[in-house]
């Protein structure tokens, strides 16, 4: 069956190894296959839901698309566009806020871990951005979202949206109830500082992820300074319950060798660390190298660049304006 695919990613600095082994990566493969139309969108306007420097979101929303194409995306053959230039985002973010309810965004997790402490300084965005990230999916029809486990819950928001759409409007299947894609194993990359954190750009320390721009020699470092323990590496998966670390450093090297972490344990079991991660850092360099090169080529040419996302502008303005007229019609405007 012929699949839409619908997914984003937020340009706030350097893309890392959980983003592309969570989602990336998958893009990539599900833009190879021919029977799926992809739209991969680079969400600017989630962005702005803590604050940014102006011109460090515009040179990071141009990464961001660098970052697409070089891990093998083909703008020829998927969309690609940024969010804030197609204006339906927003305007069906506000009309799909008026059928969200309160009680459930109040359930998002992950609001609660962004705000903090301190909720009542958190941005009204920050609290609704899953229903922006609800429009972005919905105005394409997508039938399939390919995610990282972290955005599950956002996921299960869109579907409600969507239904409870349909149902007061009386319009059956109109907004597409979508399917999330999430890969069984390694869908939540963990921080190689602590294996109970995901790795994420918002953790301070450099150290706690490898970005897609990262050359060798800080590859190879950040593998060598990963946290570990003091066992020699495991005999079986379940010993990897109680040793986070180690689950997590054999859960990358498995996905990049694409193989499974029961066979990645058997490579390496009761071999020293310092062993494994020479190996983990080989494999590492071997897929991040190529792609941190093509990025900063991809960087000394804007013009490319900004035509490409003009062009993936256009394409999407396309689709998103016509559902969006249609979502005017349904509600009586
Ligand atoms: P964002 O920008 O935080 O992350 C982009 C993608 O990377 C995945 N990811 C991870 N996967 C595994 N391990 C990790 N440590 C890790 N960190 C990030 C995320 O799950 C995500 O798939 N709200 C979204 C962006 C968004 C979106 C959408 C996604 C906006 N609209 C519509 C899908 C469809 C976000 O902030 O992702």
């Amino acid at each position: 069956m012929s699949k839409k695919i619908f997914s984003g990613v937020q340009p706030t600095g350097n893309l890392h190894l959980g983003n592309y082994l969570g989602a990336i990566k998958n893009f990539v493969d599900l833009n190879n296959d021919n029977s799926n139309e992809c739209i991969f969108c680079v969400v600017d306007l989630h962005a702005i839901t803590v604050k940014q420097n102006a011109k460090e979101l515009r040179s990071n929303i141009q990464e961001t698309i660098a970052t697409f194409i070089a891990s093998g995306i083909d703008p020829k053959k998927s969309i690609i566009f940024n969010q804030s230039q197609v204006p339906a985002h927003a305007e069906g973010a506000w009309i799909l806020s008026c059928v969200a309810r309160m009680g459930w965004l109040n359930r998002m997790t992950q609001f609660k871990e962004k705000a903090g402490k301190d909720k009542e300084k958190a941005s009204v965005g920050l609290y609704s951005y899953p229903v922006l990230m609800a429009a972005d999916i919905l105005l394409y029809d997508a039938t399939h979202v390919p995610v990282g486990d972290d955005q599950k819950q956002h996921l299960e928001l869109c579907r409600d949206i969507a239904q409870k759409f349909n149902s007061d409007f009386e319009i059956e299947n109109f907004l597409q109830v979508p399917e999330p894609l999430i890969q069984k194993e390694f869908s939540r990359i963990m921080s190689l500082k602590d294996g109970s954190r995901k790795m994420s750009k918002s953790e301070l320390s450099d150290l706690s992820r490898i970005n897609l721009t990262d050359d060798k020699d800080l590859i190879i470092n950040k593998i060598k300074k990963a946290k570990t323990d003091p066992l020699p590496m495991p005999n079986t998966t379940k010993d990897l319950d109680e040793r986070l670390e180690a689950k997590n450093l054999l859960g990358i090297y498995a996905s990049l060798t694409n193989s499974t972490l029961e066979k990645s344990v058997e490579i390496f079991a009761g071999k020293n660390f310092s062993e494994f991660k020479e190996k983990l850092s080989e494999v590492l360099v071997d897929k991040i190298q190529p792609i941190s090169l093509e990025i900063k080529k991809l960087l000394d040419d804007k013009l490319y660049l900004d035509n490409t996302l003009l062009e993936g502008v256009e394409r999407a303005n396309k689709i998103a304006s016509k559902k969006i007229k249609r979502i005017k019609e349904i509600v009586g405007f």
